[in-house]
């Protein structure tokens, strides 16, 4: 488990696939993990499934945003078409996303692909496919490439604490005076991977209850139109929830029908930590 804090910094979307097929023995490590960890925030269950396509197939998936070279192997699997569904699907997916960094594998979440194109491999209605994972092996980059990059990584550098952290009310940041491992855990939260890295979660803590709430705020029209922001908000919890497991804090997720929403943000879910520090 502490092997995933450090796979949560290490990970970064990686877009330039080496050819070469995933390991037997990884996959069936990953399979595993997917067995072992399918249950959403309220206890909905979500299966995935690892599908490999021969690199030398006519069959390609096309893919329309980003830059993605040699995609051959795709984690996915069917939500409902509900706002926790979706949110279950990022957290459960992005913890599969974890394990496999930390085995070597290099992964990229897309929102935007032909969900037709998964018809033919025992999906029973691909359109409700909310996003599919990339996995496979980083190319090396050449040093050339890797200063580029470099440059344009300030893009995906994430937003300030103040900036997505609240106490009470979203009008006052968070003060860092709080558990240790509670900064931990929302700077792990902070580096979630979102669409378009819009980042559109927004954590509200009341100290009194000692409970955190989320929320989501649609940063784009879009995204919230498709539904990738409810996956962002899922996939930022399972960084939070991850890091709490390692600091061995446990604890309720909770709907709380009195937090009302903050802004135009959107209320999500609670968590309050059954053990305070
Ligand atoms: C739900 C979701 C959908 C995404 N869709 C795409 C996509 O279609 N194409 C792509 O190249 N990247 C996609 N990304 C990757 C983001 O652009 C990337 O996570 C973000 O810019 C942060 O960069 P990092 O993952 O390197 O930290 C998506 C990420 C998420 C969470």
């Amino acid at each position: 488990m502490e092997n995933l804090i450090q796979a949560i910094k290490n990970r970064h979307s990686t877009r330039n696939f080496n050819s070469k097929p995933v390991d037997k023995t990884i996959l069936t490590e990953l399979k595993s993990f997917i067995k072992q960890n399918n249950q959403g925030l309220n206890g909905e269950q979500i299966t995935l499934d690892i599908i490999e396509v021969n690199p030398a197939s006519d069959k390609k998936m096309k893919l329309d945003y980003g830059m993605i070279k040699n995609n051959h192997t795709y984690l996915l699997g069917e939500a409902n078409k509900s706002v926790i569904s979706r949110m279950n699907y990022g957290y459960i997916v992005e913890k599969v996303i974890l394990k496999a960094t930390e085995l070597g594998i290099g992964c990229c979440w897309i929102g935007y692909f032909d969900n037709e194109y998964f018809k033919d491999y025992k999906i029973s209605n691909p359109g409700n496919i909310p996003a599919i994972v990339i996995l496979g092996y980083a190319v090396e980059l050449s040093s050339f490439t890797k200063n580029f990059f470099k440059t344009i990584t300030r893009s995906s550098s994430r937003k300030d604490w103040n900036d997505l952290f609240f106490e009470n009310s979203s009008n006052n940041p968070l003060s860092k005076n709080i558990p240790h491992e509670y900064v931990q855990a929302l700077e792990m939260l902070r580096l979630a991977p979102s669409a378009g890295n819009t980042q559109p979660w927004r954590v509200v803590y009341d100290r009194r209850a000692n409970t955190f709430h989320f929320f989501k705020k649609p940063v784009s029209k879009r995204y919230e139109k498709d539904g990738l922001h409810d996956i962002d908000l899922g996939i930022a919890l399972s960084h939070f929830d991850i890091a709490l497991q390692v600091s061995k804090i446990a604890g309720k997720w909770h709907f709380d029908e009195i937090v009302k929403p903050e802004n135009n943000w959107m209320y999500m879910i609670s968590y309050t930590p059954s053990v305070s520090s």
